[in-house]
């Protein structure tokens, strides 16, 4: 079937902690902003923890990816709560900074963690104490040195991963960084990323250690004569995901900027969805079956992801697409009958008393309502009308019907509604006989639907 809805997470972040124990001048956190820390509660821990099927096979549940995992409290309690599963890579990303005992590596070490990210932008002192402000060269050299020790001896640790942010001040150690990593400390990978800027970094440091274009291939040169396994994320520029478009702000944030189908889950249990038609906050705490919430979420969220793509495309191809309405009996004619049954609701038909429809002398309407789609194409039907007895009626088609969309397991039945109003004047009084005239989505033949019969007084 074209179009078949992704029913599962690619990401899910779970913070653990609020804050750090380090002041890292390239940080992404502005700490200035930043008070006090929440330590996530092993009930909230073990509640995501619920959430891990709904991640696709291959995808990834990360504990802390914006602030320090290893500072909290209870790190391995939580830790020993994560079951055994293949499908899924679980990992955290680490400074290493903090003083941790052989104890907590073999407590790693039997864990169901996939991998480790390690941070680690310099083995000179001096560099490392001032890329890594607050940290201990000492400290981090022997937290890595009995790490990997332990880790060695056992048959199924979790891999380790490096991180190295790019700077003037660790720009020349690039070779000799990849080669211990896969020498010494058994990476498994090295990635290299140039640092985002964001307001309020120490602009006088910035200004220092910032690297060029120039730099960076220079970086990538050297990464590519070297034999070991390495990642390369140059500079990312969010004015190149901003597509030009005309539609308002809003429109360009939920449909040209989907979020991602990712969910990240704060260390208070909070979670945020943003860039939805629906923007929602909410919080597991108060959830006790999450699963079965975050599967419906996931769902609408996928829906709106798919939508989105689905309208730029359809942007794109369609821009001149016109609905055609049928004016008359003539024009049908013309048309091809398609014997197949295709799928339809109509779940209103009601007799309405409004002034702005109807005829002044007879203020009464009939609403009718319901969906349709072209089962024969698997997609949208061209058009809907609305046939009382012997006239035809053209009803307004392309309302959103997620419901539908979900009930059929496709995004693209999403505008499948359709709804008009009938003026009781133009069929008066007594038993009249419905059916509906659906057109093909190739516009070539129509189906007609089953006649139901209402009366109107
Ligand atoms: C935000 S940290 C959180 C985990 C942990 N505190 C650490 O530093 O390893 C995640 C990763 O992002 C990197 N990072 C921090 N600020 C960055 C920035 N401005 N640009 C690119 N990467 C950054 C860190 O070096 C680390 O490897
Ligand atoms: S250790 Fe990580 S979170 Fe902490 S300041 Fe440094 S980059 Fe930021």
């Amino acid at each position: 079937m074209p179009g078949t809805i992704p029913n599962k997470y690619n990401v899910i972040s779970v913070d653990i902690t609020g804050n750090c124990n380090l002041r890292c001048p390239f940080c992404v956190n502005d700490f200035s902003n930043i008070h006090g820390n929440i330590f996530m509660s092993q009930e909230i821990f073990e509640k995501s923890l619920t959430l891990l099927p709904l991640i696709r096979k291959g995808g990834v549940f990360r504990i802390s990816c914006i602030f320090e995992p290893s500072i909290h409290p209870r790190f391995i309690e939580l830790i020993r709560s994560i079951p055994a599963t293949s499908d899924v890579n679980i990992y955290y990303t680490t400074n290493l900074a903090r003083p941790m005992s052989d104890e907590f590596f073999h407590e790693l070490s039997n864990s169901n963690i996939t991998f480790i990210n390690i941070s680690l932008d310099s083995f000179i002192p001096e560099v490392f104490e001032t890329l890594r402000r607050g940290a201990r060269h000492k400290n981090f050299i022997d937290n890595l040195e009995r790490m990997v020790a332990i880790f060695s001896k056992h048959p199924n640790p979790p891999g380790l991963r490096y991180i190295t942010v790019l700077s003037k001040a660790n720009l020349s150690e690039v070779s000799s960084l990849i080669k211990t990593t896969k020498e010494k400390y058994l990476a498994e990978q090295h990635e290299f990323r140039s640092f985002w800027l964001r307001q309020g970094q120490d602009e006088e440091w910035v200004k220092e250690n910032d690297i060029s274009w120039s730099d960076l291939l220079e970086v990538e040169k050297v990464l590519k004569n070297q034999p070991y396994k390495y990642f390369f994320r140059p500079f990312e520029n969010p004015e190149d995901f901003l597509e030009k478009s005309t539609d308002n702000q809003y429109e360009q944030i939920v449909y040209s900027q989907p979020s991602p189908l990712e969910l990240s889950i704060f260390s208070d249990g909070k979670v945020i969805l943003e860039r939805t038609p629906v923007d929602v906050e909410f919080s597991l705490k108060e959830l006790n079956q999450p699963h079965p919430f975050f599967e419906n979420i996931l769902r609408l969220h996928a829906l709106d992801i798919e939508r989105a793509k689905e309208l730029s495309r359809i942007r794109q191809e369609t821009s001149n697409y016109k609905y055609l309405q049928l004016d008359n009996e003539t024009q049908l004619s013309k048309l091809e009958k398609r014997s197949e049954e295709t799928r339809y609701w109509i779940d209103s038909l009601n007799i309405n008393e409004t002034k702005q429809t109807g005829d002044r002398n007879n203020p009464k309407t009939i609403n009718i309502g319901g969906w349709a789609v072209d089962s024969i194409a698997e997609n949208l039907a061209f058009g809907v009308n609305v046939v009382i007895d012997n006239k035809i009626f053209n009803a307004f088609y392309g309302l959103a019907r997620d419901d539908v969309a979900i009930a059929l397991k496709s995004y693209i039945y999403r505008n499948s509604g359709f709804s008009t109003n009938i003026p009781v004047s133009e069929i008066g009084p007594g038993t009249h006989h419905l059916s509906l005239v659906i057109l093909t989505l190739n516009k070539k033949s129509y189906y007609v639907t089953k006649k139901i019969q209402f009366e109107v007084q």
